[in-house]
């Protein structure tokens, strides 16, 4: 079968590395990839979120099935627009993507299906969001409602912090369309888990389970980022709760999109609060996590390539897929001045020979490009460096290892990825 993969981060690597493996992958291409995935797949530079471009590449190419990494096509309609045309592929609707597209869209149906989650209002007017915060008092929590690149939440100590944030969204206009309403919700304490099942509209499968590290510091410090690390399996997530979590979060969402005429189709990623009062649903990703899809794919021992044609197909019911027992974890190398400013065009060198220095650590490419046959970074995540050990310790050392022999002074990662899982 002909597939192509949709994006370019360190998650559409370790995707593609997983589908080219495949027993039934005969040709993988990506749009629009990276050096790295260039090992892995044929990379066409058609931007991820260029979907006539990708609708006329698949046709062309006679694609069989399309695999999307990240949110912006899957909220632009890009499977929508593919299934259309007869072209199957992996991925809500933009209709079900509304899951993370709209924060308020998800607490409405939270509310309205009895699924938990932070108390919360929604608002247009900063007067009156302001009026709530001030009532409320804090710590409270302001988000954008939209696609905001990972900037729209603000978890505010104070309430000046939190009206503040309403003006950026509200007043300021900081987000655009994305800040035009804005949700206002409880702080909920807690360890945070990633939580991802595969779903066929119906059915529901969890995935093993991960966590990320979100700060940007070590010990959990600074400001927030698209993930610094992660770790699969996450040990707070227990047999018990992962059941409480497909009872009363998963399933009641899959029934309540059904219900409203919005059936949701791919992978469905939860970010839960464990409180005292039981998960609590942070808010939804309609895509696998990055980080978290790197780990997941290095655990994984089934072939990934049917599980995905089976959420599409909607056949996942008694679908089964087999982990591997150990950890893995992965370290986010991210360029200097990453998350506000990240420096592009820093020079990369020994990649080949840190890779070969341990051959079960594998280095995802996030955001490098080749200029004038230099490796180079050109992102803010830039690269993945992730292992598989008997134990997270040794996960972590090896991973570490291989970081240590990549020749790239501006580049950073955090040195404690794995604490919480190390931690007992
Ligand atoms: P998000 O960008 O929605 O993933 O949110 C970023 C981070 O903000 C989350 O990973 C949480 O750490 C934090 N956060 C979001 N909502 C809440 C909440 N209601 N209570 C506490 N922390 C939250
Ligand atoms: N690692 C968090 C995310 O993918 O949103």
């Amino acid at each position: 079968m002909r597939v192509l993969v949709v994006g370019s981060g360190g998650r559409e690597h370790a995707l593609c590395w997983a589908i080219a493996a495949s027993t039934l992958c005969d040709a993988l291409y990506c749009a629009p990839g990276n050096p790295g995935i260039a090992a892995d797949a044929t990379c066409v530079p058609i931007a991820a979120t260029d979907i006539d471009g990708i609708l006329a590449f698949a046709q062309k190419e006679k694609i069989d099935f399309v695999v999307v990494g990240p949110e912006a096509p899957l909220v632009a309609g890009l499977v929508d627009k593919l299934e259309a045309a007869g072209i199957a592929a992996f991925g809500p609707s933009a209709l079900a993507a509304a899951l993370e597209g709209s924060k308020g869209f998800t607490k409405d149906l939270c509310a309205k299906y009895d699924i938990p989650t932070a108390a919360y209002r929604r608002f247009t007017d900063a007067g009156e969001a302001k009026k709530y915060v001030r009532a409320q008092g804090a710590p409270i929590v302001v988000k954008a409602d939209g696609l905001a690149a990972g900037k729209g939440v603000t978890v505010a100590e104070t309430v000046a912090q939190a009206e503040a944030a309403i003006d950026d969204a509200l007043t300021d206009n900081r987000f655009g369309d994305a800040g035009a309403e804005v949700v206002v919700e409880e702080f909920l304490v807690g360890e945070e888990a990633s939580f991802f099942a595969l779903t066929d509209g119906k059915a529901a499968l969890a995935l093993a389970s991960a966590q990320d590290h979100k700060r940007v510091g070590d010990g959990d410090v600074g400001p927030n980022t698209g993930g610094m690390g992660a770790y699969s399996p996450a040990p707070c997530v227990t047999p018990a709760i992962e059941a409480v979590v497909m009872e009363t979060i998963i399933r009641p969402t899959l029934a309540a999109m059904a219900k409203e005429g919005r059936p949701y189709k791919g992978v469905l990623y939860a970010g839960l609060m464990l409180t005292k009062d039981g998960p609590k649903l942070i808010e939804y990703n309609a895509r696998f996590g990055d980080p978290e899809c790197q780990v997941l794919m290095l655990r994984l021992k089934s072939d990934v390539l049917p599980a995905l044609l089976a959420s599409r197909d909607g056949v996942l019911d008694g679908f089964d897929l087999r982990w591997h027992d150990e950890t893995a974890l992965c370290v986010v190398m991210a360029a200097e001045g990453y998350p506000d400013d990240p420096k592009k065009g820093s020079a990369i060198n020994g990649l080949a020979d840190a890779a070969a220095s341990d051959p079960d650590v594998r280095i995802f490419h996030a955001g490098t490009k080749i200029l004038d046959g230099q490796l180079v970074a050109d992102g803010g995540r830039v690269l993945n460096v992730a292992a598989m050990a008997p134990t997270v310790a040794e996960a972590r050392s090896r991973a570490y290892a291989v970081i240590d022999r990549i020749d790239w002074p501006q580049g950073f990662c955090r040195r404690d990825i794995g604490w919480r899982a190390l931690k007992g």
